[in-house]
């Protein structure tokens, strides 16, 4: 089997793979029925929330998308908080759908400044909505989502979160941070394969519902909690991806959500520094370097794609490269969900190896 260490899709347990093999039922029937309602009890545990939850079948994109046209109307204002490829993204869902958005970007490799944020809401006081990604998986940077959360709120707006990358491996206490619609995929830290995006709705979220005119039908999350009152979903869902999940749950409520946090905390803090001591450079600021995917600069000598091919290649080691403009400037190593020191232990014996035969010439 591959090392697998690109910040998802991530391997996943045999148990879980074995759960997507089990028949098709009725999907409206109390067996399913039974499926998604265990399956959305332990979202709330692990999302820390009282809120609705729902499970959409999508990537974690169209999440994103019904965080935005479930609750926003064209013209709206729209703060879009940016470090990264995936802060971008959700600032062009909400532009794509006639909001206005606000840009408030940040340089790749640094955490977004919560001063900045409360800055720009005081500016623009007619700004509904805050978006923001928690953990930026093309940066390998986490923001200090609390205390934006905290400048946002003091303001009475919404906040919007990707944490696709972040939820059920980092803490993300949703109703502690008042965090109104949180948005994460099942092939992330959930040890599942892709196919299912998770969404929680606050109260103040589904108050702006009412108003909300921008169109959707597939991602209506009024006719989501509709059904849900069922254990149903509106459409058939993404069955199988259902299944795999009641086991993943299970598995990661037994290990405990402080346990999963403080491992994800324990083996990236083993990634960085396994990385210095190789006199390899973190690409992300390191106050704010995330625990689910590590970045690395391919600088020294080192040609970023030619090592990526060397440990695939020769060492079976999957790694993530650079996106957009750091294609070819960094290499990244996933870390989340389904994974253990032995995996890096892997990682680094074959980058020893591979390093100097990709050009690097530190020490
Ligand atoms: C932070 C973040 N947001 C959004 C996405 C997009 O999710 P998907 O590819 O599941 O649509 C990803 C996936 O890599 C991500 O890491």
């Amino acid at each position: 089997m591959s090392n697998l260490r690109i910040p998802g899709p991530t391997p996943c347990p045999p148990e879980v793979l074995q759960a997507m093999s089990w028949q098709m039922m009725n999907h409206r029937g109390p067996q399913f029925g039974s499926y998604l309602n265990d399956v959305t009890a332990g979202l709330k545990t692990i999302f820390q929330t009282k809120n609705d939850i729902f499970v959409l079948s999508s990537s974690g994109t169209g999440g994103l998308e019904a965080a935005v046209v479930n609750t926003l109307s064209p013209g709206d204002k729209v703060l879009g908080v940016s470090i990264g490829v995936f802060g971008d993204r959700i600032s062009t869902i909400a532009k794509t759908y006639g909001a206005e958005v606000i840009p408030l970007k940040f340089e790749w490799g640094k955490a977004a400044d919560a001063d900045d944020v409360a800055k720009a809401l005081k500016a623009n006081p007619e700004i509904k909505a805050v978006l923001v990604t928690h953990n930026e998986t093309s940066t390998g940077v986490t923001n200090d989502l609390g205390s934006i959360a905290k400048a946002v709120k003091k303001e009475g707006k919404l906040i919007f979160v990707d944490s696709v990358s972040s939820m059920g491996s980092l803490n993300v206490p949703v109703d502690e941070w008042g965090l109104d619609v949180c948005v994460t995929g099942s092939q992330k830290g959930w040890m599942v394969p892709p196919g299912l995006a998770m969404i929680s709705v606050s109260d103040q979220a589904w108050e702006a519902n009412k108003e909300a005119k921008m169109p959707r039908f597939y991602f209506d999350l009024a006719r989501a909690k509709n059904y849900a009152e069922k254990n149903q979903t509106p459409w058939t869902p993404c069955m199988s991806v259902v299944y795999g999940m009641t086991v993943a749950i299970e598995m990661m409520l037994k290990e405990g959500l402080p346990n999963i946090i403080k491992r994800h905390e324990r083996i990236a803090e083993k990634t960085r520094s396994n990385a210095k001591s190789l006199g390899l450079e973190l690409f992300a600021d390191e106050k704010y370097a995330s625990n689910t995917v590590t970045s690395i600069r391919a600088n020294k000598g080192l040609d970023g794609k030619l090592l990526n091919k060397i440990m695939r290649e020769e060492y079976d080691v999957i790694l993530g490269g650079g996106q957009q403009i750091l294609e070819g400037k960094i290499f990244r190593i996933g870390h989340l969900g389904w994974v253990e020191e032995a995996d890096i232990d892997g990682v680094f014996t074959a980058l020893k190896e591979a390093l100097p035969k990709a050009g690097f010439k530190g020490e």
